[in-house]
């Protein structure tokens, strides 16, 4: 396992517990990619590929006479640009002499032990575990141009991160117009692409397509990884599901613009390239200066989606989060966004924290609207400083009050914004995104501070820190509520306003580095509206992201499932919100929205004086139960058990890594009637232990006084009956069945536990 090279045949072999990735310097000195998927012991893979005398595909200059070598077909590892490859490209390059053309030719190479890091950049980090570095040096020898693809290695995760370093030896300026993170080629085969697409409040929806003999771009030019399309995506064989087929993970770790590419060519091959998006990039290379790309994280499973996911689930929460709280118990939080918005008091703070802990709550969090001038949504951003109108007793008290109730206390705050309505904006116009001669777009009626300067980046932390420090502040909510228009900085010539973009993602990374080196022991959940930027750059500072504005279970699930194709269940924040809904006005049972809560980091966002007392015992007892199985929530293994919206239910299970416990997780979306059994086999057990089953639920004895209730009585005695004894194997090859559930929105809990 690990990096092995063939100096003789120049083959370069990485290989991971279970899968295997090859390329070759190839005789004119081009580096082809040979293979990736499951391990070939070791085998040379080049026999898999002959070359022809293909019309139409032209032959690099240093090929000639041969007609047989045309780079337009021959599988690479990263592309030149602007000669014959006319597939898409890795790379784009305004050259000194003004030609657009790049042509990389392999110079040398470097094994280093450990995991190359990016300077300036969230990346894979090691974490105990053998990981090596391989760096191919390429340039090209028409201008000096240099290249440096970097892989890293995790053999025991099964994972290969990808990265380019671009460097300019050439004898004069080079702008880059794309600098691609990657690029693959796979010669043979039919793909589907899995991409994750969505909206505000309806984000990462999973959709499967096939890749045909276009170019498909999935991208985002919001200056975020965006609501809209998730940094990650899967290539997977066309009969792939959950448990079946090869399939290729790409997840780019950055959360600004970016694109992923796909392309079938001519003869069938599939290409993909992803990195940061082109269309809003440009990066000018002086002499001698050198451009980092971010890195994808590359993983492989021959068995389907689920093995998948949980390669990206142990990299993400073992080599990527880096909080202290990644692995520790997380606090059940109550937010007061929904339950009271920008509508609030100090007094009406400590009602709502005492009725927060009166249900077992954690702690408390303090949303939107504690500062500067702020009782809507059209003021204040940008002024850190307590709104003491509303705080009448001063943030400390109110701290202090509140963890003398035995609650952790918790602050919202959206440190990239300015409104144009705040004594930041009055002073300091300049610092707000804005294109000379234009007028601003706006958002939320809010700006975006431009954190490409540094001047900006010192005022928020200066300011926020001293928030931090004024009381004893636990928890922080790091929101963006608007999407980046208006990039400019006007401190920077106009040759290089395309670099402003990637430098405002990289100020806020500077900025994330300071906060949380400064603050190790606040735990911080990240939030963009919701899910606008989670991805695994942003899990490299908070170990825990707001999932999605939509608190409604029902659709939520939907969210939560394609969440779930790369993002562990320790990374998404979930709460239980009121009913009817805010988002969608839904009825649905509070313990159905616990369920779905459960697939998340766990919290409440109500305000605990509009509850009934059934509803507050009902939550008492949910908070109980989240802690007795908080280790297989949080830290097990994640299954998909159904797909969305194929059945009039979904269910999800997670299983502690040693098999010794399971949570089974039902929930009706579509009440019909006289509706088939639910039948689910489970997965991930031991077969050769016996599990004892506990149900959990809210059914109650309403449901059976319905006149003529079908199915009233299998269902009393499936909820009364106790000591219920399977064997893993029966679990998984037979399966459950779930009595005939009657009413809206239902849900169950199953636990399993080794007897
Ligand atoms: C958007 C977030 O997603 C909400 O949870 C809330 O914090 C609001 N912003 C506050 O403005």
């Amino acid at each position: 396992m690990g990096i092995t090279i063939n100096a003789e045949k120049k083959i370069f072999t990485l290989e991971t517990a279970h899968s295997a990735y090859q390329m070759q310097v190839d005789d004119r000195g081009f580096l082809r990619h040979l293979y990736y998927g499951s391990r070939v012991n070791g085998s040379d893979m080049s026999y898999m590929h002959i070359d022809y005398d293909r019309s139409f595909s032209a032959n690099p200059n240093c090929a000639y006479p041969v007609r047989g070598y045309s780079l337009d077909v021959i599988p690479q590892e990263y592309t030149g640009c602007g000669l014959c490859d006319f597939r898409i490209s890795s790379i784009g390059v305004i050259n000194p002499d003004g030609s657009f053309a790049a042509e990389f030719h392999y110079d040398s190479f470097e094994v280093r032990k450990g995991k190359y890091t990016i300077p300036g950049q969230p990346a894979v980090f090691e974490n105990g575990e053998e990981a090596e570095t391989l760096v191919i040096m390429l340039s090209d020898p028409a201008t000096g141009l240099s290249l440096e693809l970097l892989y890293g290695v995790f053999p025991e995760k099964d994972v290969i991160t990808r990265a380019a370093r671009i460097i300019n030896r050439t004898a004069g300026t080079v702008m880059i117009t794309k600098a691609g993170s990657m690029s693959l080629d796979f010669s043979y085969g039919d793909f589907d692409l899995l991409s994750f697409h969505g909206r505000h409040a309806m984000e990462r929806v999973m959709e499967r397509t096939p890749i045909v003999h276009n170019v498909t771009s999935i991208r985002s030019r919001r200056g975020q990884s965006s609501h809209q399309h998730n940094p990650f995506v899967i290539i997977c064989e066309k009969g792939a599901n959950e448990d079946y087929g090869n399939c290729y993970g790409f997840m780019l770790v950055y959360s600004g613009n970016f694109r992923a590419e796909t392309e079938k060519d001519q003869f069938d091959s599939t290409r993909i390239v992803m990195g940061i998006e082109p269309e809003s990039f440009r990066w000018k290379l002086e002499q001698g200066e050198a451009f980092d790309t971010p890195e994808v994280i590359l993983s492989f499973s021959a068995h389907g989606f689920t093995e998948l996911s949980h390669q990206y689930h142990r990299i993400i929460r073992h080599n990527i989060c880096r909080s202290k709280y990644n692995f520790a118990r997380r606090p059940v939080l109550l937010n007061s966004w929904e339950g009271s918005y920008f509508s609030f008091d100090d007094q009406s703070l400590l009602k709502m924290a005492a009725g927060a802990k009166e249900l077992g709550v954690e702690l408390f969090v303090l949303d939107d609207g504690w500062f500067g001038v702020r009782n809507d949504d059209n003021s204040g951003l940008g002024d850190w400083f307590v709104n003491e109108a509303k705080i009448r007793c001063g943030l400390p008290k109110l701290v202090d009050d509140i963890n003398a109730m035995g609650l952790k206390f918790g602050i919202w705050i959206e440190p990239e914004m300015v409104n144009e309505d705040s004594d930041l904006y009055r002073a300091h116009p300049d610092w707000a995104l804005n294109i000379p001669g234009r007028g601003p777009c706006r958002g939320r009626n809010q700006l975006v501070l431009n954190m490409s300067k540094p001047e900006v980046r010192d005022y928020v932390f200066d300011s926020i820190s001293k928030v931090l420090k004024s009381a004893n502040i636990e928890y922080v909510k790091w929101d963006v509520n608007r999407n980046v228009a208006d990039v400019y900085n006007e401190q920077f010539p106009v040759d290089r306003q395309g670099e402003i973009a990637h430098r405002h993602i990289l100020g806020i990374y500077d900025l994330l580095e300071r906060f949380t080196g400064t603050f190790p022991d606040i735990l911080f959940e990240g939030c963009s509206g919701g899910g606008g930027r989670f991805d695994a750059a942003m899990m490299y500072y908070y170990p825990q992201i707001w999932c999605s504005d939509d608190t409604d279970a029902i659709p939520r699930i939907a969210i939560q499932h394609g969440t779930s194709f790369g993002y562990p269940v320790s990374t998404i924040g979930a709460h239980v919100s009121a009913s009817p809904n805010h988002q969608t006005g839904r009825i649905t049972p509070v313990n159905t929205r616990a369920v779905v809560a459960m697939h998340g980091t766990f919290g409440y966002e109500l305000d605990p004086a509009k509850l009934t007392e059934e509803e507050k015992k009902e939550i008492r007892s949910q908070i109980l139960y989240f802690k007795e199985h908080y280790d297989v929530i949080q830290n097990g293994l994640y299954y998909r058990l159904t797909n969305i919206g194929e059945q009039y239910f979904e269910a999800w299970e997670q299983v502690s890594e040693d098999r010794s416990e399971a949570l089974l997780s039902v929930v009706i979306t579509v009440t019909q009637p006289n509706a088939r059994l639910i039948h689910i086999k489970m997965k991930g057990l031991d077969p050769e232990v016996d599990y004892r089953m506990d149900v959990r639920t809210d059914i109650d004895e309403k449901v059976f006084t319905i006149p003529d209730f079908p199915g009233g009585s299998q269902l009393k005695e499936f909820l009364q009956k106790e000591g219920r004894v399977y064997s893993g194997a029966a679990l998984m090859n037979g399966g459950i069945t779930l009595p005939w559930l009657m009413g809206n929105y239902l849900a169950m809990q199953l636990s399993f536990r080794k007897v």
